[in-house]
């Protein structure tokens, strides 16, 4: 049988989030509002610590890593990233989560580097509101950046987070946009980290709200394949594009998980919102991959069975830069 790493519920996780830098250039206001702070003086995982993170975790199994941040752009050697990802045996999607400052720029080199897919996050098609809630004016350029991607063939998702303040108005022009627009349009329930408490008591609306629209609206549930993950998916039959939501409160949204996540610094974080991580930095040595290997599937011991969000937990994340979401 294959080799693959599970836990003590029955989840399989042959998905890796690994991410490459906690710095971020944007202040989104549901995030880093007051912007990047710093965390410190420990530098980010080397590219060689990446090759043997990544070689280890397919060698257990592992076939999509999602690269994230922070915002991933930031590493000057981003491609060197994706190259060492995308060359590693046994990984065949090698995603990647943006802000999408560098898109434009940079979409051609991640897609020579082997990147096949992308999530770019769009709160508004409003350029003055995406201003307001990014703080940085710059919705043409990754519209540009998104139109560029598409063509290069990326299977390309859009994020949003409505805010019940901000940009929930928005949710009929995402919809008429994705009628003609090849993407998955995702909309991520707002959750409540160490930082945002107020933000989310007055900004956070329920997905179970969008998910009545949507049926209203005649979209219809995709069934759900195997290993697909948390989202639900929807999609209509005059639409080119598809409906995804991202609803951490339902009830049943930890049953599908089916990710471990790598921190910049070389912490196992079992879960979103849990605790501290586990430090494998020193076993991503060359000379220490055995111990690599027999290390992560016991590491997964330790993942509960949710994240509690519904219990006001949010274990020791202050906000989703730290991990990449
Ligand atoms: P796929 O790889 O396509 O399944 O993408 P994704 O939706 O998991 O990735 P993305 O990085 O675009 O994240 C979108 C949103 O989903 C972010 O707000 C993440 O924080 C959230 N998210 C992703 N995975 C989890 C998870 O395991 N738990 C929770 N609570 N939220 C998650
Ligand atoms: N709740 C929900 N989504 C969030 N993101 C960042 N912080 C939060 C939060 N508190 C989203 C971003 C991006 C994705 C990686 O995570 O909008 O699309
Ligand atoms: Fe926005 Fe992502 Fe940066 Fe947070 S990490 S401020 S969500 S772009």
């Amino acid at each position: 049988p294959e080799p693959h790493l599970s836990d003590a519920f029955g989840r399989r996780f042959g998905y890796l989030r690994l991410s490459v830098t906690d710095q971020c250039n944007f202040r989104c206001n549901y995030c880093l509002p007051d912007g990047y702070q710093g965390s410190g003086k420990t530098a980010f995982l080397s590219l060689d610590e990446i090759r043997s993170a990544v070689g280890a975790f397919a060698a257990l199994g592992t076939r999509k890593v999602r690269i994230t941040g922070g915002e991933p752009s930031l590493r000057r050697d981003l491609p060197d990233i994706i190259r060492a990802v995308a060359s590693t045996p046994g990984i065949d999607t090698v995603a990647m989560t943006t802000n999408g400052y560098r898109l434009e720029r940079s979409v051609d080199d991640w897609v020579a580097a082997g990147l096949t897919n992308l999530n770019l996050s769009i709160d508004s098609l409003d350029p003055a509101q995406f201003a307001t809630i990014t703080g940085h004016d710059v919705l043409p350029s990754l519209l540009r950046g998104l139109d560029r991607a598409l063509a290069l063939g990326l299977k390309v998702k859009i994020n949003a987070v409505l805010l019940r303040g901000f940009n929930f108005d928005q949710l009929q022009s995402f919809l008429d946009w994705v009628k003609h627009t090849p993407v998955s349009m995702r909309f991520i329930e707002l959750m409540q980290t160490g930082d945002n408490q107020v933000f989310f008591a007055e900004n956070h609306v329920s997905g179970e709200q969008i998910r009545q629209h949507l049926l209203d609206q005649g979209w219809l549930p995709v069934l759900r394949e195997t290993n697909a993950g948390p989202a639900l998916e929807f999609c209509h039959p005059h639409y080119h594009g598809k409906i995804g939501l991202i609803m951490p409160y339902s009830r049943d949204f930890c049953a599908s998980c089916n990710r471990l996540r790598l921190s910049s610094v070389g912490k196992m974080h079992m879960c979103l919102f849990g605790e501290q991580g586990y430090d494998i930095r020193e076993l991503l040595q060359a000379d220490r991959q055995a111990e690599l290997l027999q290390t992560l599937p016991q590491l997964l011991g330790e993942k509960r069975e949710s994240h509690y969000l519904h219990q006001g937990q949010t274990g020791a994340t202050r906000h989703l830069a730290m991990l990449g979401g």
